[in-house]
């Protein structure tokens, strides 16, 4: 296969950045679009000069179509993946992978029976400041790790959001599952496996839980808290604690304060969509080489178990095994 020829599911809020992405990806060759709003539709089929459809399954009749790309409210993502492996297509699924963990497990043996490519959007352990983050823990130079501290949170629940978001049935953690989920990918990316979570959340302005925070155990012995909220002051910040110092990644710099010296060196990694660009161009790549992607179902699932671990933390008012 020279190209991937792919049907975009989804293409207004987030799908809009994927369409910007998907065109800096030469591999890739969107040949069909599908959007439930009609004006969205008849725009991005336009703009890539290719079929619309309103009816999803009418998608697998098209006999030369690879792969989606879903960037669909969290809900949808289970049945429209998962039709789309049984149609034997490859799926590269927004974040989360789906709502409940007893679906991403079934959408994970599915692709693995069917030897198809499942990848998960989780494209913040891609962004710059991660990966340097990552390059800096390897080098020992904040000696051992012994904790971090994370936020992740925006305002726009106050009324900017798109309803589905303030909905436990399509959003079961709300900002931990939309927002928080990103740090919850990055820990597992920098630290390794989450053994344990103790969590609890707050209506603080909103009629739901509007803010979430949550104790981190993992495997390696590391401990960290991640706070995430819908309502509090934006914030974007994770901060890793070493025995040689401690390093701060904000979404655009990094700032490493060595033990012993007065002020930090700051690295400024400023970037746009490219995370998103690297993570559609790996699909595309993976499809072509027959690789498996960096975030795959099964990295996808891990996350989810850990959002499912916080529920059930905060229901019970105990520490959960994940
Ligand atoms: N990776 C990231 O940085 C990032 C950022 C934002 C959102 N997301 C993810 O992207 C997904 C979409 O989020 P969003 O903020 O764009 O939501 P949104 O509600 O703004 O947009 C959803 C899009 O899906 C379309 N849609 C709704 N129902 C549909 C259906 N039944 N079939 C086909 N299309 C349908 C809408 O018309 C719209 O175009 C979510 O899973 C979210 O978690 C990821």
């Amino acid at each position: 296969m020279k190209k991937v020829n792919v049907a975009l599911v989804g293409v207004g809020g987030h799908g809009t950045t994927i369409r910007k992405a998907v065109k800096m990806c030469p591999d890739i060759n969107v040949i069909a679009i599908y959007d439930i709003n009609e004006t969205l539709l008849e725009e991005a089929s336009k703009e890539f000069n290719c079929e619309k459809f309103s009816n999803y399954e009418q998608l697998f009749e098209l006999s030369d179509l690879n792969a989606l790309i879903i960037a669909t409210p969290n809900h949808l993502h289970f049945e429209q993946a998962y039709k789309a492996l049984k149609n034997g297509k490859h799926v590269f699924v927004e974040k989360p992978i789906t709502v409940k963990v007893e679906e991403a497990k079934k959408l994970v043996k599915l692709a693995s029976s069917k030897n198809l490519i499942l990848q998960v959007g989780h494209n913040t352990r891609k962004r710059k400041v991660f990966r340097k983050a990552k390059e800096i823990l390897e080098s020992k130079e904040l000696g051992e790790i012994v904790s971090f501290e994370a936020n992740i949170s925006m305002r726009t629940g106050l009324g900017l959001f798109p309803k589905w978001k303030m909905d436990k049935r399509k959003c079961p953690l709300l900002p931990m599952t939309q927002l928080g989920i990103h740090f919850i990918d990055v820990v597992h990316y920098l630290f390794g496996e989450i053994s344990e979570v103790f969590a609890t959340a707050r209506k603080s302005i909103l009629k739901v839980e509007d803010t979430v925070i949550a104790t981190l155990k993992l495997k390696s012995g590391v401990i960290g808290a991640l706070s995430s909220s819908y309502v509090s002051g934006d914030a974007y910040e994770l901060k890793i604690y070493g025995t040689n110092g401690f390093v701060i990644c904000y979404l655009n710099r990094i700032e490493i304060w060595k033990a012993n010296e007065n002020k930090p060196m700051i690295l400024n990694l400023p970037e746009d969509i490219e995370s998103y660009v690297e993570e559609i161009k790996e699909f595309s790549d993976c499809i072509i080489q027959g690789k498996n992607p960096e975030v795959d179902g099964y990295v996808g699932l891990k996350n989810l178990k850990v959002i499912e671990a916080m529920i059930e933390s905060i229901d019970k008012k105990t520490v959960i095994k994940v």
